[in-house]
């Protein structure tokens, strides 16, 4: 690692270690601000309560609404994308890389990572304690299982859970505009 690049670490661990378990509102207000400076991007107010773990923030980015809970862990060595107003709820990791193990002739923590970025659309809920790994994309409005190992991608507003995770459901849809609401509006729109 570069010495440029290691001392930015450093700073930013050490920073950073000094707002990460501050309780509460204001806690949330100084992580905010620090986290402003190193992830790749905060977009708005977002919350991140205490004891949350960040490796490689300057691969993470974040949209405005969202909200990453107590003890979570969050890894942009290859690309960590949350999207607007998602929910990471206490003790969830997201971990966009793997120990390469191709060869047993070297130790694992030698060999060259495995790596895909983690894209995370708006309105998710990644319920506690879920593991998101390396290369998933969770499509918009979709739902994790408390305890789910995420390892494959997810459709937009389904709800997976298990290990590894499986869909449970479809999130009901209530989006579909009302037939009589549409005659009512063509009728005001013709008057
Ligand atoms: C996913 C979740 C929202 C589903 O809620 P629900 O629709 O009320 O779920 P139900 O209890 O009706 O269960 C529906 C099915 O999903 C399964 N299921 C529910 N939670 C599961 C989980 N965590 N892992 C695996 N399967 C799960 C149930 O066993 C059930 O399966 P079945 O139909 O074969 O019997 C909820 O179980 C959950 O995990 N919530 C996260 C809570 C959390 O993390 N809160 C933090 C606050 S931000």
């Amino acid at each position: 690692m570069k010495i440029g690049r290691a001392i930015w670490y450093l700073t930013f661990h050490t920073v950073y270690g000094l707002v990460k378990y501050l309780p509460m509102l204001g806690g949330d207000v100084a992580r905010w601000a620090v986290l402003k400076l190193f992830l790749r991007r905060i977009e708005g107010w977002v919350w991140f309560r205490d004891n949350v773990t960040i490796w490689f923030p300057e691969g993470v980015s974040i949209g405005s609404g969202s909200m990453v809970g107590e003890n979570c862990f969050l890894d942009g060595f290859s690309g960590l994308t949350i999207g607007r107003n998602v929910l990471v709820a206490h003790n969830a990791s997201l971990i966009a890389e793997d120990h390469g193990f191709a060869t047993r002739k070297i130790p694992i923590r030698r060999q060259p990572k495995t790596v895909g970025p983690i894209l995370v659309g708006d309105d998710v809920w990644i319920g506690c304690g879920a593991r998101v790994l390396k290369g998933v994309t969770i499509g918009q409005g979709a739902i994790v299982a408390a305890g789910a190992v995420v390892t494959t991608d997810v459709i937009p507003y389904s709800i997976v859970g298990g290990v590894p995770a499986r869909m449970l459901a479809m999130r009901p849809d209530d989006t579909e505009a009302d037939p009589a609401e549409l005659a009512d509006a063509a009728l005001r729109r013709h008057a």
